[in-house]
């Protein structure tokens, strides 16, 4: 009786102190950080906990969320799981960011809010949460930059072991964020070789929905590290809230979306947790690669323009430099080439307006020469037969054109049939006692190994050095890991492969941009295996797809332009037939395809029958007069999507920034059927102003706008807009939109 009667007070009291303690709360320590016209908010409760709160248009004031108290599911009185950087422990049901297993076992890890520094520079607002783990030994930083006028934010986390024995991070995500709304739409990128970065979008039912790549090289060959979620409905181009991602990283990686019970949607971004638990020594510290996002309020085109205006400034290498139009040797040559074919494409380059040639593969390997994927690769000498004068007289012969020179490498990789596979075994990705596979033809080189990093490293500064008049370098990667191991690493750390490889990667990278900040490089991997933010600040450009079929581009380049700006969007004119679909196009199709990135050719300039060899020039030179500027500068205005249109219409724009001059692209994806003709709406111009316009690359006297050589009122073509006359499958038009004062 006295127990019970002891159990009845103690449960009141528990009850009076918890409403007690409930009615006396502590307001929430607020924190944001902001960009011009977006905010983060988080706050920090009673419990310590760094928890978030909202992303989205920035608030004049965020005093209230010191008022916040959340409605948790009674089995759950914790907010584990939306906190700034959930960490797997107690009260934890949805995916962590943070799983460890620490030095004594133990898999718990609770981070609880230290501190909060932040500093203004450049443009940028960096904000540091420091999270402690009281029990564990783990030191959490979670940073936060804000771009202020590119409206984009990056996260990314350092974790340190303060502890005394070693930790095993199982999972190090880079970025949690958390959304409210009644549905999520996921648009998404996917594909592969010849037919990379095409768009899908789709409604996240319950669940767990994830973007990955294992491929650790090439990782984004299937899937692209980058995505656009819109709130409430379908993304539009001009309208509804959206919120663009995409990790800075070339290895590999997860984005994973999980609508949870409560129809809150949870997405977590970073290094793909596969295979991949990093130990860390005591004192050791792990940095994550970061995770960029943009929230637009008015629709996908505002996300798009953040990413390339922040790509610009800070993703790209020269993000605001014109790219000189290239001639690129593999379709017109391949393999099959000698000193005469190579000196008269630079010859027929330089007729047409070319200001660069790149030779491709073939050019090296003597006592296994490169004339097919077989052999030679690794062995970075010249060929002596088919190049007798070496490199400089082909950099002589082009310099005497006014051309400038660019060749190819792929330095991570090895042919077993070559004097670099003879000479270090040991540098190779093995599969000890198993069959060692290939994938065309070749194996993947150890760069965990600073060895093999040296020798990668000198590869380039090999060739920089000893001519220095290279302006341009294309740098391929043809195949991904399949039997991942280090013969460098130890037994214990054969996990950190995957990470330790990319690390080794941008080590080299972080010497050639020191020494050699103005050559040019291009990311290639089979085509576009490598576009993603983390190797383009090294990159001054990516190859977009081996595929070169114009019809093919309009697709790729309209999903790829989504996230990655189009002065980095490699695009040429290639051969009809292609050599990829074997369709027959017009010439003027692929040039006014090609001509909305950057700008080059992609075949043997004497398959350009003689008829179109003016046009061709024409081409190139409204390119340089009026086109390329805004392809590096302008903003892009997406006006009619190839994936959504009924029709079979494409359209875009690029618009300078302070609106005096634009260029209208145009294109037939199909046959269109009597009396239907695409109406574009030249959102992008600014309503007062008037503008003349002029149609270029033409082919005949026909007009595709009757109203062509006239001058418009802005705010008529945005609302009326114009009617162009272009049905049949490869119809295409190009429009310049001068400003008239
Ligand atoms: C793949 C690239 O994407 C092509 O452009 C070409 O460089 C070949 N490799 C050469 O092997």
């Amino acid at each position: 009786m006295i127990r019970f009667l002891r159990w009845v007070l103690m449960a009141l009291l528990a009850v009076l102190t918890g409403s007690l303690a409930r009615g006396a709360a502590q307001p929430n320590r607020v924190y944001q950080v902001s960009t011009a016209e977006t905010q983060l908010v988080y706050t920090v409760g009673e419990d310590g906990r760094l928890i978030f709160r909202y992303y989205g248009p920035r608030l004049s004031n965020t005093d209230q969320f010191a008022r916040w108290r959340s409605y948790n599911r009674p089995d759950c009185n914790r907010e584990a799981n939306y906190e700034a950087y959930p960490s797997f422990g107690l009260g934890y049901v949805n995916e962590p960011a943070l799983s460890v297993v620490n030095a004594n076992g133990s898999l718990i890890t609770e981070l609880a809010f230290e501190d909060y520094q932040q500093h203004l520079s450049e443009g940028v607002m960096h904000g540091v949460f420091t999270l402690l783990d009281q029990i564990g030994s783990l030191r959490v930083q979670l940073h936060v930059e804000a771009y202020q006028e590119e409206d984009v934010m990056a996260q990314w986390v350092t974790i340190e072991n303060q502890g005394k024995g070693k930790v095993s991070l199982q999972r190090f995500y880079s970025s949690f964020l958390n959304f409210r709304a009644n549905d999520y739409y996921l648009t998404h990128f996917y594909g592969t070789w010849a037919g990379e970065m095409n768009c899908a979008e789709e409604r996240l039912e319950p669940g767990i929905k994830s973007i990955e790549s294992k491929k650790g090289v090439r990782t984004t060959q299937s899937e692209n590290a980058s995505f656009i979620l819109s709130l409430d409905h379908p993304a539009q181009e001009n309208s509804g809230r959206c919120i663009g991602g995409a990790l800075a990283w070339s290895g590999n990686y997860k984005l994973s979306f999980e609508v949870d019970e409560r129809d809150y949607l949870s997405l977590l971004a970073g290094i793909n947790p596969f295979m991949s638990a990093y130990t860390l020594d005591r004192g050791e510290r792990f940095e994550t690669p970061k995770f960029l996002f943009t929230y637009s309020a008015d629709g996908r085109g505002t996300v798009s323009r953040n990413f390339h205006d922040w790509a610009r400034r800070y993703g790209l290498h020269t993000g605001t430099k014109e790219r000189p139009i290239l001639l690129n040797s593999w379709e017109g040559a391949y393999f099959d080439f000698d000193e005469q074919i190579l000196t008269n494409m630079m010859d027929d380059a330089a007729e047409l307006g070319v200001e660069l040639f790149v030779l491709d593969d073939g050019w090296f390997g003597n006592k296994y020469p490169r004339n097919s994927a077989t052999m030679g690769l690794g062995d970075w000498q010249v060929n002596e037969k088919k190049l007798p004068r070496g490199i400089q007289y082909l950099i002589d012969h082009a310099t005497s054109k006014g051309l400038k020179f660019g060749i190819w490498i792929e330095p991570e990789m090895v042919n077993p049939k070559s004097e670099l596979a003879e000479r270090h075994p040991e540098w190779i990705v093995p599969s000890p006692g198993r069959e060692q596979i290939t994938m065309r033809n070749q194996l993947l080189l150890d760069l965990t190994n600073p060895d093999v990093q040296e020798f990668v490293w000198n590869v380039v500064d090999k060739l920089l050095s000893t001519y220095p008049d290279i302006y341009y370098i294309k740098w391929d990667a043809n195949r991904h890991v399949e039997q991942v191991g280090s013969p460098y690493l130890l037994p214990e750390e054969q996990m950190h492969f995957w990470v330790d490889y990319i690390r080794g990667l941008y080590r080299v990278y972080d010497r050639i941009r020191a020494k050699y900040p103005d050559v040019m490089l291009q990311a290639c991997a089979s085509g576009g295996g490598r576009v993603d933010y983390g190797s383009l600040p090294y990159h001054d450009e990516f190859w977009t797809s081996d595929n070169t079929d114009a019809l093919q581009r309009v697709y790729m380049q309209y999903a790829t332009n989504l996230i990655y700006p189009p002065v980095a969007t490699a695009s040429h004119v290639s051969a009809s037939p292609g050599h990829q679909t074997g369709s027959i196009t017009p010439l003027k199709f692929r040039f006014d395809v090609a001509m909305s990135g950057r700008l080059g050719l992609e075949l043997q300039p004497k398959d350009i029958p003689a008829e179109e060899m003016a046009f061709a020039r024409e081409a190139i030179a409204n390119y340089k007069t009026h086109i390329r500027e805004l392809v590096t500068k302008g903003d892009l205005y997406r006006l009619i999507s190839p994936y959504e249109c009924t029709n079979n219409h494409a359209a875009n724009m690029l618009v300078r920034k302070d609106k005096s001059k634009a260029v209208l692209f145009a294109y037939c994806t199909g046959f269109n059927r009597r009396g239907i003709r695409p109406t574009v709406h030249l959102h992008g111009l600014d309503a007062s102003k008037r503008y003349r316009i002029t149609e270029i690359n033409k082919t005949g006297k026909r007009k595709a706008f009757w109203g062509e050589g006239h001058i418009y009122d802005g705010a008529y073509l945005r609302q009326v807009g114009i009617e162009l006359q272009i049905a049949r499958q490869y119809d295409s038009a190009v429009f310049l939109l001068e400003e008239v004062k």
